[in-house]
């Protein structure tokens, strides 16, 4: 059983991540703590508790970090629409906020448990996972792992340079990326090959009920901003990719890396680079880092595109039959 804390900001395939966590056998939720990311905090706070009330499950949900550490605040409405998770029914909360701040209930959560046995799962932009490292760095040596969705390895989808969440707060990315932790990651090469493609949409619809028209909805509406502003042939899944390879890691192709963040660009802030120890690894990465190549992280490169959407089905199977 995997044990992690979900940061999240809902975001429809945020809702996508939080379903897969919240049905699965193999994961147990011990907590979601929202970000400012693709809404305010305000907006991924109320939709991470609204999504929950769609699913039937209560787990702690805290508040985080309205603002990044440094940058101005950057948000994703054009892609998320004007309440961060337009398109479903959002359903009022079934259950109180935690009344911690979601740094604390990382450390609290992370300092609880045996060493190694929890993992964060940061699917927003990287700020609560950064403060908290900062204000308590034990968790670093104990937490099992760090498995993100950031980054990408050729082309960005708010620069050309850049992923979102990785932009939206690239000072945290570095904190994270930077930590003695080993981080995974699922950058945008990655996950624009986790579409939602009319085969998999037409398999959740023969489910029926409400996790099923929730899914469609969620696809419904993004499609129209993938499909318009990013070219997309169909909606990609991005963050549900993480908790999808801590439910079974065979569906995805990995390779070790050492993975640093630009964080003054001139027009590359936010940009991920990975040197891949398999390809030979470039000695060094220049400037400070010169001769410090780590090759500790984990960059995941190809999905098993069948055995995604078989998890996604019987996720919603689960929850339809009150599996959660
Ligand atoms: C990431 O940014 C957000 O819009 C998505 O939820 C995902 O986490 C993709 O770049
Ligand atoms: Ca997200």
């Amino acid at each position: 059983m995997e044990k992690i804390i979900l940061d999240c900001d809902p975001g429809h395939d945020d809702a996508i991540a939080i379903l897969l966590a919240a049905a699965s056998p193999a994961i147990e939720l011990l907590g979601i703590t929202t970000v400012s990311g693709n809404h305010d905090v305000d907006h991924t706070t109320r939709n991470a508790l609204a999504t929950c009330a769609v699913y039937g499950i209560e787990v702690p949900v805290a508040r985080g970090a309205s603002r990044p550490v440094v940058a101005d605040q950057v948000l994703a409405i054009e892609i998320h629409g004007e309440t961060g998770l337009d398109g479903p029914v959002l359903p009022p909360a079934t259950f109180d906020l935690d009344e911690r701040h979601a740094v604390d209930l990382i450390v609290d959560t992370v300092m609880s448990h045996e060493p190694g046995t929890v993992t964060l799962v940061p699917v927003g932009p990287f700020t609560n996972i950064a403060l908290a490292a900062r204000k308590e760095p034990r968790i670093v040596d104990r937490v099992k792992g760090v498995v993100c969705m950031g980054g990408a390895l050729t082309r960005g989808n708010i620069t050309p340079a850049a992923e979102f969440n990785v932009y939206a707060d690239p000072h945290a990315a570095d904190i994270v990326l930077r930590a003695d932790w080993e981080v995974t990651m699922f950058g945008l090469d990655l996950t624009h090959q986790a579409q939602a493609t009319p085969e998999l949409q037409e398999r959740v619809r023969a489910v029926g009920g409400p996790v099923s028209t929730f899914v469609l909805d969620i696809w419904d509406f993004i499609d129209t901003t993938h499909g318009g502003l990013l070219q997309l042939a169909h909606p990609a899944i991005h963050d549900a990719c993480c908790v999808a390879a801590l439910i079974d890691p065979t569906i995805f192709a990995t390779e070790k890396a050492d993975v640093r963040v630009e964080v003054a660009g001139r027009w590359t802030t936010g940009m991920t680079v990975c040197n891949f120890e398999r390809m030979g690894g470039m000695r060094h990465f220049g400037g400070t880092a010169r001769d410090q190549v780590d090759f500790r992280h984990t960059v995941a490169t190809e999905i098993d595109h069948d055995r995604f959407c078989d998890l996604i089905v019987d996720s919603v199977q689960r929850l339809t039959a009150g599996l959660g």
